[in-house]
């Protein structure tokens, strides 16, 4: 959810695009040329710029590279046409976001919109080190602990640097906060920050999304496109789960780190790029390296600065600040009231090995509110939550998808047009429901705000899908 702010003469994309973004829940502005965009990114800053390219007065560059004064980190999306895509590169060159190609399709851009207003996010939203925030919404990397002090020693070495980075821990520990905390303490936090997922991409996309590519490099590249990288030239891009990147793209950010340039799918020339590598991740590398499926000398380059993040029960003093932060974090953003926590729950956090480390424990405190009843969360309350494994088991979102698509295949197969579309929707919404209710205790208040419905809209869906309702908590 962000403020979008729309530049485009054309009033028909504009109308389109503000109610395509408000149904999103975003809100949006609208402005029919430069100027007046410009105008608004004074008045009222947004969090996200989408403007075309071609403009009566200023054009969307020359827009783009004033609003970038006022907010160097403002993402902006450039739209443009097929004549135009030489400009968008240029104006993603000096650090717009990205561009899209018009007409574009309304997934790509809700997408990129998504992706863009993450972006903006993590750059803006500073991570604070070592101090109880009292403000629960910001971001903190919260531990008085020895090894946590060292972190930030650590932190405070490194940031003003431009060595690479390898953060280096177990999953939940905290890598990504560390990665940020470098790039906003370091001289380039005015520039952009980008994240790349390396297990969260395929193969063949990560290397297109990292490099980019010239016009028919393959099937499908129907004009020259910008990498990330080269996106964050003058930047930094967080690499994280490194240990997971293919073999062939672990050669080409070799040669990055040593030549510091690139080279694009299908072009001939090496690029320079200017970018600080911050890179993390939970696997072993070194039995990686025994078995093949991480490069050594990559390996060499990358760990000269090494911040390894001990797990959570070896800094068990930090619990406690830990659990009040997350306390005050969490409810303050469902707007509950906090309820404390008893001395004798405290004790059984702390005592606790956490093999999920900080997510854990957030995770394990956030379902613990969703059953709590407004008096101080209990040991009982607690180990009820723990037993039953507090991290809600993940699942591969690909494969549910694939799966999906198979079962609908086989309905529109042996489909006589009779409603399958609706039946189809009300399946998913029921089991939606279902689960928000089950992990509600029943309580229908909190169903409703898990998600995002109004209570009696989700009491009018109970009733149109008789779902029957286990209350252990009255609501
Ligand atoms: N010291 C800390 N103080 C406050 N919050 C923390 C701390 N460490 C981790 N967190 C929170 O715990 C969650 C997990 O942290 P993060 O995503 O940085 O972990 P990670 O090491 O990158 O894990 P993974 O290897 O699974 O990606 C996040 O919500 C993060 O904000
Ligand atoms: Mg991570």
């Amino acid at each position: 959810m962000g403020k979008v702010l729309i530049v485009d003469d054309d009033p028909q994309l504009r109308q389109s695009f503000e109610k395509l973004l408000t149904e999103e829940g975003h809100t949006v502005q609208t402005a029919a040329n430069g100027e007046s965009g410009l105008a608004m990114v004074r008045e009222s800053p947004p969090d996200l710029v989408v403007m075309d390219v071609r403009l009566p007065g200023i054009d969307g560059l020359e827009a783009a590279r004033a609003m970038r004064k006022v907010d160097p980190k403002l993402p902006i999306i450039i739209m443009t046409a097929y004549g135009t895509t030489e400009t968008a590169i240029e104006a993603t060159k000096e650090g717009a976001f990205d561009y899209v190609l018009k007409p574009f399709n309304i997934p790509d851009i809700l997408a990129l919109v998504k992706d863009a207003l993450e972006a903006g996010r993590l750059m803006h939203s500073r991570v604070e080190l070592d101090i109880v925030p009292d403000k629960p919404s910001t971001d903190a990397i919260i531990g008085r602990s020895k090894p946590m002090q060292e972190i930030y020693k650590a932190i405070g070495r490194v940031a003003s640097t431009d060595a690479t980075v390898l953060i280096r821990g177990d999953s939940g520990t905290g890598k990504e906060l560390v990665a940020r905390a470098i790039y906003q303490h370091s001289k380039r936090a005015q520039r952009p920050f980008l994240v790349i997922n390396c297990v969260a991409i395929p193969e063949t996309l990560l290397e297109s999304e990292l490099f980019g590519y010239e016009r028919g490099a393959f099937t499908g590249a129907v004009s020259r496109r910008l990498g990330k990288i080269q996106q964050a030239n003058g930047g930094t891009i967080f690499l994280d789960e490194i240990g997971d990147m293919p073999l062939s793209i672990q050669a080409k950010i070799l040669r990055l780190l040593q030549e510091k340039s690139i080279e694009r799918l299908g072009g001939r020339e090496p690029i320079p790029v200017d970018v600080r590598i911050i890179a993390a991740t939970n696997r072993d590398l070194e039995a990686a390296i025994a078995e093949g499926s991480f490069r050594e000398d990559l390996y060499y380059r990358l760990k000269v600065v090494t911040l390894w993040l001990p797990p959570l029960r070896e800094r068990s003093e930090d619990i406690d600040l830990l659990t009040e932060y997350f306390l005050k974090r969490l409810t303050s953003e469902v707007k509950m009231d906090n309820p404390g926590i008893t001395p004798e729950a405290k004790t059984l956090l702390r005592g606790y090995t956490w093999p999920g480390n900080v997510r854990e424990l957030a995770n394990t405190l956030q379902k613990a509110l969703i059953f709590s009843r407004g008096t101080p969360l209990a040991a009982e309350d607690l180990t009820q939550v723990m037993a039953e494994g507090s991290e809600i088991k993940s699942v591969d979102e690909e494969s549910v998808t694939g799966a999906l698509r198979q079962l609908f295949r086989q309905k529109l197969a042996k489909s006589h047009g009779e409603g399958l579309f609706d039946s189809m929707m009300d399946d998913t919404a029921s089991i939606l429901i279902s689960e928000a209710l089950n992990l509600t205790g029943g309580n229908r208040s909190r169903a409703a705000k898990l998600l995002g419905l109004s209570r009696p809209t989700l009491q009018a869906k109970i009733e149109k899908y008789q779902l029957k309702i286990e209350t252990s908590v009255t609501s």
